[in-house]
């Protein structure tokens, strides 16, 4: 953790290069945030208890992988981390659905705990894993470079839809590959909220577009918690890596998809009303997924050159 006069100093230093609004918005995330951490562990969700331990152990296993814990005296790095997972699970353990619905997350969080103590009683130990042994030629990923590159080079975002209906199953795959997304600090913040031909027509008001709203077979709002994030940005940018994830394997399955900005250019208060998105959410984007009724154009990209930089030593 950050010492306090540490952070003064930097919020200072913010504040006097002129920084205002980020000192602003990035010190009341991490007020709203530090609200969050300091409410009894019974009075938080489910989620937010999921995702509080999803942090912590994240930052516990880190702490065991850069150098083994000191021999003697102090207490070893990332011990907060490990005291406060160490809390979250026995709240965790009073709430029974969760022992059966987050079995997977819950066993590797025991995993990382477990961990952590053998490396803080093994003196020299470090809690690495070597990646498995790959012989010449052979590559551990199953994908292609090359098809993956295709799919990303052929994506084009659509705007009209054919009728015909997206099926369950292969909705439940898309969100999935949301869930499998990187998240900031793995704090696995985002949410998804799925609208079958099922969304109010006053959604349209205050949209860009709305006709593309109305039309698509399938919206999947992607929302996430910002309580649960002490940056400003991170939770849009996880929103983002999730919603690229769908926008990506729904080509895989012949879908076509359109991102739709929401953020501030919805009224979220409304949006929430009419979709029952709870009021800890805020949605950021809005993905229609159908299948194209178009054969959409993409649009040529800007060179390497004005967009990319390299940087060598
Ligand atoms: C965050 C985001 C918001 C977008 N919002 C809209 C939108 O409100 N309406 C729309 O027609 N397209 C929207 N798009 C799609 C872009 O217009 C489109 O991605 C861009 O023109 C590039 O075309 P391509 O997706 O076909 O490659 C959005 C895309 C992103 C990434």
């Amino acid at each position: 953790m950050t010492p306090r006069p540490v952070l003064a100093a930097y919020f200072a230093w913010r504040f006097l290069t002129r920084q205002w609004f980020d000192v602003f918005y990035w010190s009341a995330a991490r007020v709203s945030h530090s609200l969050m951490r300091l409410r009894k562990a019974d009075r938080l969700t489910d989620h937010q208890l999921m995702s509080l331990m999803s942090w912590h152990a994240h930052q516990t296993e880190k702490a065991t992988k850069h150098r083994s814990a000191p021999v003697e005296g102090g207490r070893p790095r990332g011990h907060r981390h490990y005291d406060a997972l160490s809390h979250y699970l026995a709240e965790s353990a009073r709430r029974p659905a969760l022992a059966t619905q987050e079995r997977d997350a819950l066993e590797w969080i025991r995993e990382v705990h477990a961990a952590y103590d053998l490396w803080r009683r093994t003196p020299g130990h470090i809690n690495i894993t070597p990646p498995a042994a790959v012989g010449p030629g052979e590559s551990p990923r199953r994908v292609a470079p090359a098809d993956l590159s295709a799919l990303m080079h052929t994506r084009a975002s659509a705007r009209m839809w054919q009728a015909r209906e997206v099926a369950d199953d292969v909705i439940a795959a898309l969100i999935d590959a949301g869930l499998q997304a990187p998240s900031s600090c793995n704090r696995q913040g985002v949410v998804t909220v799925i609208a079958k031909r099922a969304f109010p027509r006053e959604l349209r008001e205050g949209v860009n577009n709305p006709f593309m709203l109305h039309n698509a077979p399938v919206i999947i709002y992607v929302a996430a918690d910002p309580s649960l994030y002490p940056e400003r940005q991170a939770p849009a940018l996880d929103a983002g890596m999730a919603a690229e994830n769908i926008v990506l394997l729904a080509e895989t399955y012949g879908l076509a998809t359109c991102p739709m900005y929401h953020s501030e250019s919805v009224d979220q208060k409304r949006l929430r009303a009419q979709t029952g998105i709870p009021r800890n959410l805020y949605v950021y984007v809005a993905l229609l997924i159908g299948y194209p009724a178009e054969l959409v154009v993409k649009p040529r990209r800007l060179s390497h050159a004005l967009r990319s930089r390299w940087i060598r030593e």
